[in-house]
C-alpha cells in the first residue's frame, strides 16, 4: 500500500477521517499540521504570527519531501494549503474530501469547541477572504485528486467505506 493522502479545505474533517481510516486499515495516521507544530515546537497560529505564511509554506514543502522519502503505508492528513507542494502526487494516492463553504462553516460553528477551531486557523479569521480562498482552491483540489469523496451528510463510517471502495 502506498500512502493515502487526504486533501481538502480547513475544517472538512481531514484529521478525524484520517485517524478513523488509519484505525480501520490497521496502520498509522500522520497529521501534517501536527508534524509541523512539533518540528517548530510551536502552534500553527504562532508559526503564522511569528514567521509569516510564506515561512509556513516553505516548511510544508520540506515536510512533503520528508514524507515522500521516508514514509510508506500511512494515512496522511494535510493542512488545507498543503496540496500545493510540488511533489504531492509522489507521496501517495490523493483523496479529496469535498464539501461546500457554507456546510464547512456551519459544521465548525455548531461544534462544541467552535471558538477553538476558528482560533487555531489564522486563515479562517476573515470569512470573506476564506470563502474566496475556498472558491479558488476547490477546482485545484479536485484536479489533483485520484478520488473525490463528497462528505456532505455522510457519517464518518460511510466516508471510510467509500474511500476503501475507491481504493480497490
Ligand atoms: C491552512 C489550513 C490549516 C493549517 C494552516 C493553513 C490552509 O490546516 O495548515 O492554518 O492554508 O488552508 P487545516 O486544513 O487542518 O485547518
Amino acid at each position: 500500500m502506498k500512502n493515502i493522502v487526504l486533501i481538502g479545505f480547513m475544517g472538512v474533517g481531514k484529521g478525524r477521517i484520517g485517524r478513523e481510516l488509519a484505525k480501520n486499515l490497521g496502520t498509522f495516521a500522520l497529521d501534517c499540521d501536527d508534524l509541523l507544530q512539533s518540528a517548530n515546537n510551536a502552534k500553527i497560529k504562532e508559526i503564522f504570527a511569528e514567521f509569516g505564511e510564506e515561512y509556513f509554506r516553505k516548511q510544508e514543502k520540506n515536510l512533503a519531501i520528508f514524507l515522500e522519502k521516508n514514509v510508506k503505508n500511512a494515512v496522511i492528513s494535510t493542512g488545507g494549503g498543503f496540496y500545493r507542494v510540488p511533489n504531492l502526487k509522489k507521496i501517495g494516492k490523493i483523496i479529496y474530501l469535498k464539501s461546500d463553504f457554507e456546510s464547512i462553516i456551519n459544521a465548525i460553528n455548531s461544534s462544541p469547541n467552535a471558538q477553538k477551531k476558528i482560533a487555531k486557523r489564522p486563515l479562517l479569521s476573515n470569512l470573506t477572504a476564506a470563502k474566496e480562498l475556498f472558491l479558488k482552491r476547490e477546482k485545484e483540489y479536485e484536479a489533483l485528486a485520484n478520488i473525490t469523496i463528497d462528505v456532505r451528510k455522510k457519517s464518518t463510517k460511510d466516508i471510510i467505506l467509500q474511500i476503501k471502495k475507491g481504493l480497490k
